[in-house]
C-alpha cells in the first residue's frame, strides 16, 4: 500500500491557472491513453484539498457527460477544508481540517491493500510530505507552460533527493515521470 501524488504538471510547475482553470490539460493528452486507468483501478482511498473539490462542484455537468456521473471516484474521498462545502450526489466524502496524520490513518484503513491517492493541490500532498507519508511522486508533465498559477509542490526537496523510477513519453503532449520519496521522518499521531 503506497501514498501517492498522482497529477499532471505544466512544464513549468504549475498544476492550475491562478484562477483554477484546468482548459490547458485537456488539449494535451486523452486520459484514456494515459496511466490513470491502471493508476485508478489500484486506488482504494483519496484525499483532496477544497480548490481541487470546489472545482468539481463548478464543473459537474462536463465531469458527468465524461464520467457518467458528478462525482467521478467509487473510493471514499476526504476532502481538506476549514469551510463547509455542499456535498456532490453521489459522494462518499468526509470534510476533515487540519493534520494529515491522523486522517491517513483512517485512510489507509479505508484503502485495504490498495493505494492512498493525493489528488492535490500541491500544498496538500506537501502536508502529507512533510508528515513522511508521501511514498511515490507520479508526474504528468504537459508540453505547455502557464507562467504563473497553483504550485506543483511547494516544498525543497534536497536530501534526500527522489529517486526517478521510470520516464514514460505519452505522445508530444505528455511524459510521466515516476519517482520514489526517500525522506522518513518519524509519524506521531497527535
Ligand atoms: N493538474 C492536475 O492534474 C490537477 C489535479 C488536481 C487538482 N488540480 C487543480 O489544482 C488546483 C489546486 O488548488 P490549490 O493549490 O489551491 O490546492 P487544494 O489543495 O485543492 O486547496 C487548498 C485549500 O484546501 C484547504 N486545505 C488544505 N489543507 C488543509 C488542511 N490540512 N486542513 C484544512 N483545510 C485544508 C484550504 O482551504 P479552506 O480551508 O479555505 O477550504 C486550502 O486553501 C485546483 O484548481 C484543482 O482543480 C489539478
Amino acid at each position: 500500500m503506497k501514498t501517492q501524488y498522482y497529477i499532471a504538471t505544466s512544464l513549468d510547475g504549475f498544476i492550475a491557472t491562478e484562477d483554477d482553470s484546468l482548459e490547458w490539460l485537456f488539449s494535451l493528452g486523452s486520459l484514456d491513453d494515459s496511466s490513470y486507468p491502471e493508476f485508478i483501478s489500484e486506488v482504494g482511498s483519496l484525499a483532496m484539498g477544497s480548490a481541487t473539490y470546489e472545482w468539481i462542484l463548478r464543473n459537474v455537468e462536463q465531469v458527468s457527460a465524461e464520467t457518467g456521473s458528478p462525482w467521478p471516484y467509487t473510493q471514499p474521498a476526504w476532502v481538506f477544508s476549514s469551510r463547509k462545502l455542499p456535498v456532490i450526489d453521489g459522494a462518499t466524502i468526509q470534510f476533515v481540517t487540519g493534520d494529515v496524520r491522523n486522517i491517513h490513518s483512517e485512510m489507509q484503513e479505508a484503502a485495504g491493500d490498495k493505494n492512498i491517492w493525493i489528488v492535490g493541490g500541491g500544498d496538500l500532498a506537501g502536508q502529507f510530505y512533510d508528515a513522511g507519508l508521501l511514498d511515490n511522486l507520479i508526474v504528468q508533465i504537459g508540453s505547455a507552460t502557464l507562467g504563473k498559477g497553483k504550485p506543483l509542490f511547494p516544498r525543497r526537496v534536497l536530501s534526500p533527493i527522489l529517486q526517478l523510477v521510470s520516464v514514460r513519453q505519452m505522445g508530444t503532449g505528455m511524459a510521466e515521470l515516476r519517482y520514489e520519496v526517500h525522506n522518513r521522518p518519524p509519524v506521531e499521531t497527535v
